[in-house]
This record gives C-alpha cells, structure tokens and sequence, in this order.
C-alpha cells in the first residue's frame, strides 16, 4: 500500500487540491484508492461529499492516522492520499511518519517557500522521501516557465530540496471542477489542468516505484526476502 501524504505548514498551498485532483486521477487510472481526510476544515470531505456517486472511500483522522492506515490496508486499497491541516500537530506528523512519499505544495515566492522548511525538517527527520510541488504558479509562455517559478525552483535546488519537474498553474479549472464534484482530468481530460495533474501522477508514481525498489533491495541486502524468495 502506497501513502501519499500531502502536508506543509503553510495556509492555502494546495494540499486539499492536489489531494483531491490526484487521488481522482489515480482512481479514474483503475487503481483501488482511500482518501483520509486529516485536517479538523474537512476540506477534502466536503470535495468527496460532491462527488455524490463517484465518491472515493474516505476516512478521518479523528482517531488517528494508524487505525485509518490499518482499515485502509484491510480493504486492500492500493493508494492512499491524505490531506493534512496547515499545522505541525501530531496527526500531521504522524500522517508524515506513516507515508511513502510526502508531497509539499509551495506557491512560488519567498513566504511560501520559507514555510516549506518545517515539513521539510520533518521529512527529513523520519528519513521520508519527499519532494515539493510549485503550485499556483503563473501560467508559462513559450514554454517558459515565470520568473517567480524559476526563481523558486533555483532556491529550493540551492537548499538540496527536492522538486517536481513541473508546475502546477493557477487554473480556475483546479477550483471549479472540484466544486462541480469531479476532477480536472474528469470533467476536462484534454484540458492544460488535467495535463499538468497527470504529469505530477506520473511523476508520482516513478518516485513510489523508487522507493518501493530501493526497500526491496535494501531488504534483500539484509537478507530479509531470503525466505519469501526460496
Ligand atoms: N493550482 C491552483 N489553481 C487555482 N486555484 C488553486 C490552485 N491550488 C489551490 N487553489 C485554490 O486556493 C485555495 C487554497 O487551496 P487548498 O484549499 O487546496 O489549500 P490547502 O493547502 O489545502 O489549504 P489549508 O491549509 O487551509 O488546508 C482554494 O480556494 C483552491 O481552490
Ligand atoms: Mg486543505
């Protein structure tokens, strides 16, 4: 079972949205997925109450991110996202701790990627592999990403943080088609939102392959699968 777990102390990022647009996307794909819910906002309830039919199993945190991991996993999920609240609570380190991968929203500016530090520290702290997600970012012309974009992009490599090779822009499309109870890779596939959301599921999904790879053979080393291989 795959845990992506979105956090950043920071307000307003994106981590609802993102949550939401990736876990849509990877069930669309065919993919068994549960979604927990571990901010007290019920942001990413609400966008799952208005998918009506189409809603994804859901958890809260209310008791803890282990026991909804651990009903997750009994119900043979195969991808679980969770959202996380704009704090440094236990429940979003915990939902930390518990993840394979953690994904950072950041807006491009300076407020915003000072915030990501804190997450970051945490990541780091219980050794998960993590990466940022420049979010909201302005649109690009030619191909060329914004000044603000790069600009971030240049500090966080500067600072040896990890980040998407891509943007999420700011697209009314992330906001509306949440509202009207789908993704934008639902309501719009050929749309620049659902192409930009399935390049960061893509790229997701090689970084878990990665990771899942690099335990395996670290387990393998520790002579850990002799017996599952015999
Ligand atoms: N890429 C985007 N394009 C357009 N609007 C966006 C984008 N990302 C987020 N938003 C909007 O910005 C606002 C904040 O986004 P969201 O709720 O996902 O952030 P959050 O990090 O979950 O916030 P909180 O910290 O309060 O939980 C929302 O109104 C959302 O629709
Ligand atoms: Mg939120």
């Amino acid at each position: 079972m795959n845990v992506i777990t979105v956090a950043s102390r920071k307000g307003g990022a994106g981590k609802t949205t993102l949550c939401a647009h990736l876990a849509a996307l990877a069930r669309s794909q065919g993919h068994k997925c549960q979604i927990i819910d571990g901010d007290p906002q019920g942001s990413l309830t609400l966008c799952n109450r208005l998918r009506a039919g189409a809603a994804l199993p859901l958890a809260t945190a209310e008791r803890g991110i282990d026991r909804a991991l651990a009903l997750a996993q009994v119900a043979g999920a195969e991808w679980v996202f969770v959202d996380t609240s704009p704090t440094m609570w236990v429940v979003v380190q915990e939902a930390i701790r518990a993840a394979t991968l953690v994904l950072i929203p950041a807006r491009p500016g300076f407020l915003d990627l000072d915030a990501v530090r804190e997450t970051v520290k945490t990541a780091r702290e219980r050794n998960k592999p993590y990466a940022v997600v420049l979010n909201a970012c302005p649109v690009k012309r030619d191909e060329r990403e914004a000044p603000a974009v790069a600009q971030s992009r240049a500090y966080l490599d500067r600072e040896g943080v990890p980040v998407f090779a891509g943007q999420i822009s700011h697209r009314a499309a992330f906001n509306f088609t949440l509202a009207a109870g789908a993704s934008a890779g639902e309501a719009e596939p050929n749309s620049l939102a659902a192409a930009e959301i399935t390049k960061l599921w893509s790229a997701v999904e090689k970084s878990i392959a990665a990771i899942n790879a690099a335990y395996a053979d670290a387990a393998a080393t520790a002579g850990l699968t002799q017996g599952r291989a015999a």
